[in-house]
């Protein structure tokens, strides 16, 4: 399983890069504007940190808008990946950029057919957003069971990245249905990594070194 880190942060990244746990990086507009900095600053100083696929959003709404825009950000480096929504024209812009061998992250995709349309569109990877359909009471993991189960059933090749994760147990559910990629805040990364009886079992094995008698050698 592959873990991509969620933010445009450049210190997160790095640190997430030193526990080894930064397979790539997706950003949005919404993580970029989080940054106060310009698109290009941000966006070179995550590049010259991270060789795996970089996922850069466009702005721009209609295809032929997105196609330029996303053939630009591709030209920035080899592992840009160009993160398109998923609409009517957002297909028609991955189905070209796909045909010039640009890889598409489509985005912003909230049901089974959508991930369908946009693996028959050619993209290289999907993002279904897990948190803001369980903020809705829809069970976010339950569609990337149901994606899973499409692809495999047609051997697509797209690889699905569950984004909008908030919590341990997205990733842990994720982890169980087999899915390609997930995408974390450096936040819920740390998380996993914590457990209240690692704690408590550090400060037991420390207590008791205490009672090892000293060497007898000089
Ligand atoms: O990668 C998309 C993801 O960042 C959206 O997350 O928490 O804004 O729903 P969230």
């Amino acid at each position: 399983m592959n873990f991509f880190i969620d933010t445009a942060n450049v210190e997160e990244i790095r640190q997430g890069l030193a526990l080894g746990m930064v397979d790539g990086v997706t950003t949005n507009p919404s993580l970029i504007a989080k940054e106060k900095k310009p698109f290009d600053e941000v966006v070179s100083n995550i590049l010259e940190l991270v060789s795996g696929p970089v996922s850069l959003e466009v702005i721009s709404l209609d295809t032929e808008s997105m196609v330029s825009e996303g053939k630009k950000l591709a030209s920035l480096s080899d592992n840009v990946v160009v993160k398109i929504p998923l609409t009517l024209d957002g297909l028609r812009a991955t189905k070209e950029l796909a045909h010039a061998g640009i890889a598409v992250n489509q985005t912003l995709v909230f049901s089974p057919l959508q991930a369908l349309l946009a693996a028959k569109a050619g993209a290289a990877y999907v993002s279904p957003f897990v948190g803001r359909l369980d903020d809705i009471s829809h069970h976010g993991l339950a569609l990337v069971e149901q994606i899973l189960a499409i692809y495999a059933n047609y051997m697509f090749e797209t690889k699905v990245i569950v984004a909008s994760i908030r919590h341990p147990l997205h990733v842990l559910d994720s982890a169980m249905l087999g899915a390609h990629i997930a995408t974390i805040p450096f936040k819920v990364i740390e998380q996993l990594a914590k457990h209240p009886l690692t704690d408590k079992g550090i400060d037991m094995f420390l207590a008791d070194w205490k009672n090892v008698p000293a060497s007898k050698k000089k």
